[in-house]
């Protein structure tokens, strides 16, 4: 996810692009970077590190006083931070300049068509193949260059593109990234969202997928992808700038919450190969670095996951999912304990260390401790270029764009798609998981992200449930097998924000001592998505409501029968039960915020927490 600002009109163009990037370092901030026209050539100056680098580079450097501009803010996914990777990106000639959000999924056939055709590549990223697209097509019409461009991307794309030899114009296409079209008198803009213009109009376009648009100082130019006109209401914004860099929402976590749909798309986005899983070496999946070439795994013996907080509880869902389909022993340790338990470990086995920020202290120490023991490891991270993304020998990305909210919520959902995949790859790679049943699975996570928008469709009614929540000093999560392991991340998400005490435990293990906390009113959430077990954790309701506590059961709509049993019921779309968690996680995420909203607490920044914990 980054931030993108265009400007044309009659004021220096680069004060108005840097005041709206620094609206929008909250999508991303690992470089930064602005392009002008004037004298001939596309000016652009960009460089690694956050934008008030930028505006020392340019100090430096000098700004151009023209009066047509763009910049962009980078959330790396291909390519690390670095100044040849951060956006604008250019043709061979330095003519044209682009600016890019999204994920080009077929970049690489794309470049190698463009490289035999004698076009120079200077930046490891997806976006650098749109400027040469346009140089490609380009006749004379930048729009007509930029539309047929786009026609050749697969993936995500909002893009805006200026040229020397058309100066007073700016022109971008958007499908799948979100872009902004702000209205002005004599002058018009473009953002990846509504903060970065606020302070100049409040007039704004909602681009659609498809759009082609062309700004001038007096006129705004809308076409379709067949290039034939289109005409969008302009309205206007009544949101003050905090809140619209919250697009709207009361808080960065619900926000996060609300953009879960997206992340999980970006999640998968160019790594499903075409035709699914056809044998050992082919599992169907596409990672980013070409994670775990298919005979190193075979020959795996053993397998760990570490991590702390709600990078832990991805990991015990992870550990389900390995051993299921890759039917290989997994351990899971918290990071901390496991940097001090002298682990039995060495060649041949492999560590898979998860964190959202990368520089987690402990997680980092651990997959140190790995590579001692001569060990493979992994990295699921949410950050290129974080330590822990440079220091494994394979990264799988989670690309859910920045987390602000110290509470992690759609980084974890995230997490648990990458160990789908992850699971998927070692399971046909290791010939454990048949390549039809894992063609029929990798089919259902195309279905995650509108079932996720499902599920965030219909959760007012847990507004109810979280007032009651609110109420009470101690709430208990339920569930076996993965249900326990998503029951371990409802508790940390009410716990972190609402201040309220929760626990989660194995079904099972209630009358073992926790029972004894049950009475009259206690609120207790059942998580039971897992058909095998259903029956059993409807057993463990009925021991709850047998001592007067209140069971608010998380489960699939196919399981009918346990609205007999619990007194409330949280219904989630039909799914593959294997990917159930990651719709289970929504309602126990909105449940935590909802209650804490209640409670009146800090939701984003909860007391004595921090977004990463880069110490011991
Ligand atoms: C989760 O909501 C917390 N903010 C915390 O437990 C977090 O998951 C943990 O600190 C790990 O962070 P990481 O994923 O950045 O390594």
């Amino acid at each position: 996810m980054c931030g993108i600002v265009g400007y044309i009109g009659r004021r220096p163009a680069l004060p108005v692009v840097l005041d709206g990037l620094k609206r929008l370092e909250y999508r991303g901030y690992d470089s930064a970077g602005v392009a002008v026209t004037g004298n001939g050539r596309v000016g652009v100056t960009k460089t690694e590190g956050r934008i008030a680098t930028l505006i020392e580079k340019l100090a430096r450097e000098g700004a151009p006083e023209t009066t047509v501009g763009i910049g962009h803010t980078r959330w790396a996914t291909h390519g690390r931070p670095s100044d040849a990777n951060a956006h604008p990106h250019t043709d061979c000639h330095g003519k044209v300049a682009v600016v890019h959000n999204g994920i080009i999924e077929n970049y690489l056939v794309l470049r190698q068509r463009l490289k035999d055709r004698g076009h120079r590549f200077r930046s490891e990223t997806d976006t650098e193949v749109i400027p040469h697209l346009i140089e490609e097509y380009y006749a004379g019409d930048l729009a007509e260059a930029a539309r047929r461009a786009s026609l050749e991307l697969q993936g995500s794309y909002a893009f805006v593109v200026l040229r020397t030899d058309e100066p007073d114009r700016l022109v971008a296409v958007r499908k799948d990234s979100p872009l902004v079209v702000g209205l002005g008198q004599g002058e018009n803009f473009l953002a990846s969202d509504i903060p970065a213009i606020l302070r100049y109009t409040r007039r704004v376009v909602i681009l659609e997928d498809g759009d082609v648009v062309v700004l001038e100082r007096e006129k705004v130019t809308l076409t379709g992808p067949d290039g034939r006109p289109v005409s969008r209401e302009p309205y206007v914004v009544d949101w003050d700038v905090e809140a619209a860099e919250k697009g709207g929402y009361a808080h960065f976590m619900l926000k996060e919450i609300f953009e879960q749909p997206a992340c999980l798309r970006q999640t998968l986005a160019g790594r499903l190969v075409a035709g699914g899983p056809r044998s050992p070496a082919e599992t169907g999946i596409v990672f980013d670095t070409g994670v775990l070439d298919t005979e190193r795994v075979a020959a795996l013996s053993r397998f760990f996951i570490t991590a702390c907080g709600t990078a832990y509880h991805a990991g015990l869902v992870g550990k389900h999912l390995v051993e299921r389909l890759a039917r290989l022993p997994v351990e899971v340790d918290i990071a901390s304990e496991f940097r001090y338990r002298d682990i039995l470990m060495g060649r041949g086995d492999m560590l898979v260390v998860v964190s959202q920020s990368g520089e987690t202290a402990d997680t980092l120490a651990a997959l140190r401790e790995a590579g001692r023991r001569d060990s493979r490891t992994v990295a699921i991270t949410n950050v290129v270029g974080s330590s822990v993304a440079r220091e494994a020998d394979e990264v799988i990305y989670t690309r859910a764009g920045p987390e602000i909210a110290v509470a992690s919520t759609k980084a974890y959902t995230a997490q648990l798609l990458a160990f789908v995949l992850l699971a998927v790859h070692l399971g046909v790679a290791r010939g454990t998981f048949p390549a039809g049943r894992a063609a029929r699975l990798l089919e259902e996570t195309r279905r995650l992200p509108s079932l996720a928008q499902e599920v965030l469709d219909g959760s007012q009614a847990l507004r109810g449930l979280a007032e009651d929540l609110a109420r009470w000093d101690d709430v208990f999560y339920i569930g076996r097998g993965l249900d326990w392991a998503v029951a371990m991340e409802g508790q940390l998400k009410l716990k972190e924000i609402s201040y309220i005490h929760a626990e989660a435990l194995a079904a099972g293990e209630l009358k073992h001592g926790t029972l004894a906390l049950i009475e009259e009113g206690v609120p207790v959430i059942a998580i039971a998505t897992q058909p095998d077990l259903t029956e059993k954790t409807i057993s463990n309701i009925r021991e709850v409501k047998a001592r007067g506590g209140r069971v608010t059961a998380v489960t699939l709509g196919a399981n009918r029968g346990i609205a007999d049993h619990a007194d409330e019921v949280v219904w989630l779309p039909d799914i593959d039960p294997l990917l159930a968690p990651i719709l289970a996680a929504i309602p126990l995420q909105l449940l935590a915020y909802y209650a804490a909203v209640t409670r009146g607490c800090d939701v984003d920044k909860p007391r004595n927490l921090a977004k990463s914990v880069t110490v011991e």
